[in-house]
C-alpha cells in the first residue's frame, strides 16, 4: 500500500491526489483521502485512482490531509475496505500500511464495548482505539502513542482527527519518509509521492511518533523529542518510483525480506508449533486426504514443486506439482481425497484457472495461494491463502516466488499438524527457519557485489546450467528460468542426476554450471555431478551452506548460504536472482519487460 500526508500552506487536495498517482505502483485496488485541519472529510472508492478522482472535489480549503492507495491484505477490494478508516463519529481517520497482527482480539474487545465495524480490514480497529483514548482527554500524539503500544506487527500509520491540529504518524517497521519544504511537510511510504515538491527528506526510525503541524514536524521516540537528519536525494521521479534502483526487478529482489515478514506476520505460533492461516479445512477431511496437487505455471510451478517435497515429508501425503496447461484430473483419483491447490501470483493465469475448472468438475476440493485479493482465482476456489508480497511489477517473478514458497511451507505445517503427521518439535523447527528467512535473505542481499563481480566474469558463457537435487531441483529450474527470461541466454535447469543422461554432452569450458549445495539438497551427491562437469572444464558456481566447507573446495566460486535447514535452497535462489539480474544488466537487456513475455498470461 502507499500512504501520503501533507501539512503546509497550499491546498492539500491536489497535492494528495497527485501524490497518490505517484504511489499507484504500490497498490491499485482502491484509494482514498481524508481532509483534516479542524473537521474530517473522507472520500474513498474501490478500483483504480481514476474512480476516486471522479468523486473528489476540484479543490478544498484545507492545508492538511492524508491519502492511501491500497494493495489488499485483509478484506477484498471494496468501498468499505478502502482507506481511510474512521470511528463511528467519523472524527478520526486513519491510513495504514502493513499488518496489525492482533486486530482480531482488539476488534472483539472493542465490539464488547459497543463499537461497530463497517469493514473487514485489520486497520479499522485503530480509529476506534484512538477515539477511546481521545475521549479520556488525551491529545492526539498521546492517544496515538498509547494505541501503538497495544498493536503488534509491522506497520506505518497517519492519523487526522477533528479538533486536533495537523497529522500524527508513526512508523513501526514499515517504511515512512518525511519530505520537507520551506513551508510544509510531507509524510509518505516512499519518496516518489512528493519528489516533485522536494528532495529534502528525513527517515523516521521504527517506533517514532511524529506530529506534523503548520510547517513544523516534531518527532518523538519513547516520549522524548528527537531529531532525524535531513538529507537530499538526487533521484528524478522515475528513479524514485523504483526506490533508487535501476529496475523494478532489482527493487523487488531487495524487497524480499520485507515481503517475507508480511507473509509470515501473525501466522506463526512457534510455542505450539502451529501455523495459523485462517483456513477452514476440517481435520476429518485432512485425515482422509490421499493426495495434494499443486497446479501452476512458470515460476509458480517451481514453487509448487518445492511445496510438494515439503508436503510429502511433513504432511505425509502424496504430493505433486502439475503444469497447469498439461493438467487432467484422471488416473483413478478419488476427488474427495484430493486437494487441488492453484498457485498463481496474479490469480488470473488462464492455464491455471482452466486446470482448476477440470479439478472442480471432477469434484476435488480446491484452494488458491495467490498475491491478489479479489482476483479471479479467489472466486473459483473454496478457500484462499494470500502470500502478501505486495505488488510485483517486473515481469520476472522474484519476491512472489519467495513468498509463495514461504506460504506453502506454512500450509505444510498447518496440514501436517492437523493430520498429526508432524510433531510439534519438528513443526517448530520449520517455523523457526521461516522466522529466520527474512534475515537470511538479507544476508545474501548484502553480498550482492560478489554476485555482480561473478556475473561479470561469466557473462560471456555459451550457455548456463543449473543443477540441484531434492529441494535444490526446483530452485535449479527457477534459476535457469530467471536467467533465460531476462538475459535471453540459453539456460537449463535440471535435477543433478539427470546431467549424465544427456545434458552433459553440452558441457564445455564455456558453459558455467550453477549448483545448489545446501541443506535439503543431498549436496554430497550433487558434488559428484560437480566433479563430472569440472573434468570437462566447466566453471562451477556453488551455493554452499555455511556449514559445508568441504563442498566449497570443489567449486570455483562459493556463494555462501546462511544455515536455515529446509529453507536454505530458497535462500540460494536469491543468489540466482541476483546473478541473472546482473548478467542481463551487463547485456543491457530490457529487464523489467523482457521481449515476448507478459506478467500475467490470460490466454490458454
Ligand atoms: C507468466 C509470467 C511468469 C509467471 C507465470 C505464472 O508467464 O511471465 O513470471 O510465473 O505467468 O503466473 P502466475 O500469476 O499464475 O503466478
Amino acid at each position: 500500500c502507499g500512504i501520503i500526508g501533507y501539512v503546509g500552506v497550499e491546498d492539500a487536495l491536489p497535492i494528495l491526489r497527485d501524490g497518490l498517482s505517484n504511489l499507484e505502483y504500490r497498490g491499485y485496488d482502491s484509494a482514498g483521502i481524508a481532509l483534516g485541519g479542524g473537521s474530517v472529510d473522507v472520500y474513498k472508492r474501490k478500483g483504480e485512482l481514476s474512480a476516486l478522482k471522479e468523486i473528489l472535489p476540484q479543490k478544498s480549503t484545507t492545508t492538511t490531509g492524508i491519502g492511501h492507495t491500497r494493495w489488499s491484505t485483509h478484506g477484498e477490494p471494496t468501498d468499505a475496505n478502502a482507506h481511510p478508516h474512521t470511528d463511528e463519529s467519523g472524527d478520526v481517520a486513519v491510513v495504514h500500511n502493513g499488518i496489525i497482527e492482533n486486530y482480531d482480539e482488539l476488534k472483539t474487545e472493542l465490539e464488547e464495548r459497543g463499537h461497530t465495524f463497517t469493514s473487514e480490514t485489520d486497520t479499522e480497529v485503530v480509529p476506534h482505539l484512538i477515539e477511546e483514548e481521545l475521549a479520556t482527554g488525551r491529545d492526539l500524539v498521546d492517544a496515538v502513542s498509547a494505541v501503538v503500544e497495544r498493536l503488534s506487527g509491522n506497520f506505518a500509520l497517519c492519523v487526522v482527527a477533528a479538533g486536533h491540529e495537523g497529522i500524527v504518524a508513526t512508523r513501526q517497521g514499515n517504511p515512512l519518509v518525511m519530505g520537507h519544504t520551506d513551508d510544509g511537510t510531507f509524510l509518505a511510504s516512499d519518496v516518489p509521492a512528493f519528489v516533485e515538491h522536494t528532495r529534502r527528506v528525513s527517515y523516521p526510525e521504527a517506533g517514532d511518533v511524529i506530529h506534523v503541524t503548520d510547517g513544523e514536524a516534531t518527532v518523538y521516540a519513547d516520549g522524548e523529542r528527537v531529531s532525524r537528519d535531513v538529507v537530499e536525494v538526487d533521484w528524478d521521479a522515475e528513479a524514485a518510483e523504483k526506490g533508487g534502483y535501476e529496475h523494478y526487478m532489482l527493487k523487488e529482489i531487495h524487497e524480499q525480506p520485507t515481503a517475507l515478514r508480511q507473509t509470515i506476520s501473525g501466522r506463526i505460533d512457534e510455542m505450539n508449533g502451529e501455523a495459523d492461516l485462517e483456513l477452514d479445512l476440517p481435520t476429518e477431511y485432512l485425515n482422509s486426504l490421499e493426495e495434494v496437487q499443486f497446479v501452476a505455471c512458470g515460476t509458480s510451478y517451481h514453487a509448487g514443486l518445492y511445496a510438494a517435497k515439503l508436503f510429502e515429508e511433513y504432511a505425509d501425503v502424496r504430493a505433486s506439482a502439475e503444469i497447469a496447461s498439461e493438467y487432467e484430473f484422471d488416473g483413478g483419483r478419488d476427488p474427495w481425497r484430493t486437494l487441488v491447490v492453484a498457485v498463481t501470483q496474479s490469480g488470473e493465469t488462464a492455464d491455471t484457472l482452466s486446470a482448476l475448472q477440470r479439478a472442480k468438475r471432477a469434484g476435488a476440493k480446491t484452494l488458491a495461494v495467490t498475491n491478489t485479493l479479489g482476483s479471479t482465482v479467489t472466486r473459483e476456489v473454496e478457500d484462499t491463502v494470500f502470500i502478501r508480497a505486495g505488488p510485483e511489477i517486473g515481469v520476472a517473478a522474484t519476491k512472489t516466488f519467495c513468498s509463495q514458497v514461504a506460504t506453502l511451507a506454512l500450509l505444510t505445517v498447518y496440514v501436517g499438524r492437523q493430520r498429526g503427521t508432524v510433531s510439534s518439535s519438528e513443526a517448530r523447527e520449520l517455523l523457526s527457519d521461516l522466522r529466520g528467512l527474512p534475515g537470511a535473505v538479507q544476508q545474501v542481499l548484502d553480498r550482492e557485489e560478489q554476485v555482480r563481480v561473478a556475473a561479470e566474469e561469466y557473462v560471456d558463457g555459451d550457455a548456463f546450467f543449473f543443477i540441484g537435487r531434492r529441494l535444490g531441483a526446483p530452485v535449479a529450474l527457477e534459476g535457469a528460468l530467471k536467467l533465460k527470461e531476462i538475459s535471453y541466454d540459453h539456460a537449463e535447469g535440471f535435477p543433478s542426476g539427470e546431467l549424465k543422461h544427456g545434458p552433459l554432452a553440452l558441457v564445455t569450458p564455456e558453459t558455467p554450471v550453477l549448483a545448489v549445495l545446501t541443506e535439503g539438497t543431498n549436496a554430497e551427491e550433487t558434488l559428484n555431478n560437480v566433479k563430472e562437469v569440472e573434468s570437462r572444464g566447466a566453471p562451477v558456481i556453488g551455493c554452499v551452506s555455511e556449514g559445508m566447507d568441504d563442498a566449497g573446495k570443489f567449486v570455483d566460486e562459493v556463494f555462501e548460504v546462511p544455515e536455515l535447514g529446509e529453507l536454505e535452497p530458497l535462500v540460494a535462489n536469491v543468489y540466482f536472482q541476483l546473478f541473472s539480474y546482473h548478467v542481463a544488466n551487463l547485456k543491457g537487456r530490457s529487464i523489467d519487460k523482457p521481449r515476448n513475455l507478459a506478467k500475467s498470461v490470460t490466454v490458454e
